[in-house]
């Protein structure tokens, strides 16, 4: 559904990637220069902006999505995907040269995966194309951004999104370095440990490192930093308080997109007012309920799945 967004909701406009995934489970993942036999081939849609876009909107909140597809049956599917779900589409742009983004994903039996994305269309939102959506950010809650796109876009937005007083979420995934001129403008970062490792330098395999690494990621001017720790919840560091907070165990079937849901919901969250301690909570529910299932969009939950106890 275009352009029927409901007053009452909170509105993210989240930017960034729209990709297929393809997607073998095998027993272990691969080393480099072996060929393993794995299990049932399956195709899914994806993409971290499509996957944190769908978890928005189930978990609560209206969600404009701008980002780029090709002019193909992936694109197309994707496009009835994010109407289907009453995604705001007018900034979905199609581009005539380039293919829709594929993701190829591989899947141990313990749920980790490995991917590499063939970016494909999400590589050519311009910044022009972000210009378009400025009546929409103008009048968005918050902002949410991953960096399946190029890197001047995801700056040009944050520059936007910041001259207009919004507050900016970044998951800076995949793993880059990031200017400190941008990291000044973000109200909050969501990255994963190798992605905090990246910002930093420091390898984060417990709460101290945790703690150390979201210190510098603070210091580079950050209010806000969770820094996601997979089954072992996520470290917390803004608005008064450091701490890990535990995620719930559960039986890991696939996490892939749970970092997505989990930037999702903490969004939602945050949008509606509510502390940083209760979204990283609300995040970590809503995660533990996606690594239950398996596929990225397929594993996002409803609101009314999350149990908070
Ligand atoms: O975060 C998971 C996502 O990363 C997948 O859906 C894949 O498309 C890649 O973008």
């Amino acid at each position: 559904m275009d352009n029927t967004l409901n007053p009452a909701k909170k509105r993210i406009v989240v930017v960034g990637s729209s990709n297929t995934d393809m997607v073998v489970k095998a027993k272990r993942l691969p080393v480099p220069g072996e060929t393993i036999l794995g299990g049932t081939f399956l195709m899914s849609p994806g993409g971290k902006g499509a996957n944190q876009s769908i978890s928005i909107a189930r978990l609560g909140a209206d969600v404009v999505f701008v980002s780029k597809i090709g002019n193909d049956l992936f694109g197309m599917q994707a496009r009835e995907i994010y109407k289907s779900e009453m995604i705001d589409t007018r900034f979905v742009f199609t581009d005539e040269k380039n293919p829709s983004g594929v993701a190829l994903i591989s899947i141990d039996t313990f749920g980790e995966n490995c991917i590499i994305v063939a970016a494909g269309a999400n590589m050519s939102l311009t910044v022009q194309d972000i210009d378009k959506a400025y009546k929409s950010i103008q009048e968005a809650d918050m902002v949410l951004l991953q960096l399946e796109i190029p890197l001047d876009t995801v700056e040009h937005v944050v520059d936007m999104a910041y001259d207009l007083r919004k507050r900016v979420i970044l998951n800076p995934a995949p793993a880059a370095h990031l200017s400190e001129k941008l990291m000044k403008k973000l109200y909050a970062i969501l990255p994963n440990r190798i992605e905090a490792e990246m910002l930093t330098g420091i390898k984060v395999t417990d709460r101290e490192s945790a703690r150390k690494a979201a210190g510098i990621i603070r210091g580079k001017g950050v209010d806000n930093v969770v820094i996601t720790l997979g089954k072992e919840g996520a470290y917390v560091d803004g608005m008064g308080c450091g701490a890990l907070l535990p995620g719930k165990e559960v039986e890991t079937a696939d996490t892939t997109g749970a970092g997505d849901v989990f930037c999702g919901a903490f969004s939602v969250y945050m949008s509606e007012g509510r502390t940083l301690t209760e979204s990283v909570a609300f995040a970590n529910a809503a995660a533990s309920v996606a690594v239950t299932r398996i596929g990225a969009q397929s594993s996002i939950p409803y609101r009314y799945e999350i149990d908070m106890n």
